[in-house]
């Protein structure tokens, strides 16, 4: 049998190299990629051949991460539970897409990752490759096997001469992205803990952040950002900047009790200085040149959709659908926003557009007033019928 590994050089994807080939009589084919933060590939080929691995992928995916998964998700305002803007959800889809095309290519019978079985991300990466490729096993040895501790697991390593670089247990659990970092375990497990600065590895704390405040100025057409302070730039080039400029600033940390999808509630920590600056100016833009039915509207999609996304369901036919109204409602999404960084906060002020419902006359306190006050006596009329007919109708008792 064949199996294509989610591999990342640590403790679990090292150990599962070679339980993997123990337990299932298998070839391991190890599958890396580059979402915004990797480690040196040649470094992780070394590991996993001399893991025991018999082949193994590096891809870059960041372009595609970019194009295909972020921008979607910020067209369709997608943060789920109002605050988590989906960086590692929106990540798993993408690395399962990316194993799937290579296990078709080494005709490989089965997938293998390393989640556990009460996370998100096992969710993720199975409902995607049934979607892709319906005809593959997959394996999660973390579910099966006896391990019940890392002193378990680096036992292991020493008892098959597996290489790892056995770090001291780190105090949290980081995935990390272009999109954003979430933060789990350790002290953060008891919810009324605040978080150790440690915790945090791209903003600082507002408490040190600057004084003096900065502002930005973020350019979009058709919903997708092009470019900043008034200058041109491609998307990753923005979210790198943004990440920069926004760390400085402590802006983009996230603390929240979540809800997964196995029905655990949990702490979750992220910082995502980029998506909450994108999203805040982004949704901002759309109240500028979006009708109130369409607001109103697509702010309930946008909650399915973040949902859809958070449960693995990337991949569906109803995912498809949400993405072409998306796309339609973002057609007059041009112009630009303007927003403050300061002590941890994104604050709007200022928004323009060529497309702008806005109307200056019509909004007007001043003599250049264009908006006819005797009709709205009339508006009065019809509107307040039903309050009118309500009204009298309490004299019924
Ligand atoms: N709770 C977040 C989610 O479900 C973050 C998961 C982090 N995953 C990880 N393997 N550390 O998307």
């Amino acid at each position: 049998m064949k199996i294509v590994l989610a591999y990342s050089g640590g403790l679990d994807t090292s150990v599962a190299i070679k339980w993997l080939k123990d337990n299932y009589n298998a070839e391991i084919i190890c599958y890396t990629s580059n979402i915004g933060q990797s480690d040196d590939p040649e470094k992780l080929r070394a590991r996993a051949m001399r893991t025991g691995a018999s082949g193994f992928y590096f891809e870059d995916l960041r372009g595609r991460f970019v194009n295909q998964y972020i921008l979607p998700s910020l067209k369709a305002g997608a943060v789920y539970q109002d605050k988590y803007p989906l960086a590692t959800a929106l990540s798993r889809p993408l690395i399962a897409e990316g194993m799937v095309k290579v296990a078709k290519k080494e005709k490989a019978q089965a997938i293998a990752h390393g989640c556990t079985g009460k996370g998100n991300d096992q969710v993720r990466f199975e409902l995607t490759i049934k979607y892709l490729a319906p005809e593959l096993k997959v394996i999660a040895p973390v579910r099966e096997w006896e391990f019940k501790s890392r002193e378990e697991e680096i036992e292991y390593t020493r008892k098959h001469n597996i290489p790892v670089t056995v770090t001291k247990a780190k105090p949290y659990s980081i995935d990390w992205n272009l999109w954003g970092i979430s933060v789990e375990c350790g002290r953060l497990e008891n919810p009324w803990n605040e978080p150790t600065e440690d915790a945090y590895q791209i903003t600082v704390s507002p408490d040190r952040a600057p004084s003096k405040s900065e502002n930005l100025t973020i350019g979009f057409k058709k919903g997708i950002p092009v470019s900043l302070n008034g200058k041109s730039m491609d998307v990753i080039t923005i979210i790198e900047n943004l990440t920069k400029v926004g760390g400085r600033h402590g802006v983009g940390r996230i603390d929240m009790i979540e809800d997964r999808l196995v029905g655990i509630k949990s702490r979750e920590i992220y910082e995502a200085p980029a998506a909450v600056i994108l999203h805040t100016a982004h949704s901002e833009l759309e109240k500028l040149v979006f009708s109130r039915d369409l607001y109103e509207f697509k702010k309930t999609l946008s909650q399915r959709y973040s949902q859809l996304v958070y449960f693995g369901q990337w991949f569906s036919h109803i995912k498809d659908c949400m993405d072409a109204f998306v796309e339609t409602s973002q057609k007059f999404v041009t112009g630009e926003v303007k927003v403050k960084l300061y002590r941890g906060n994104c604050i709007v002020i200022g928004r323009r557009s060529p497309c702008s419902l806005y109307s200056e006359g019509l909004a007007t306190y001043t003599r250049k007033d264009m908006f006819d006050h005797r009709a709205a006596g009339g508006f009065m009329e019809i509107f307040g019928l039903p309050s009118k007919l309500e009204g009298e109708r309490e004299k019924c008792y």
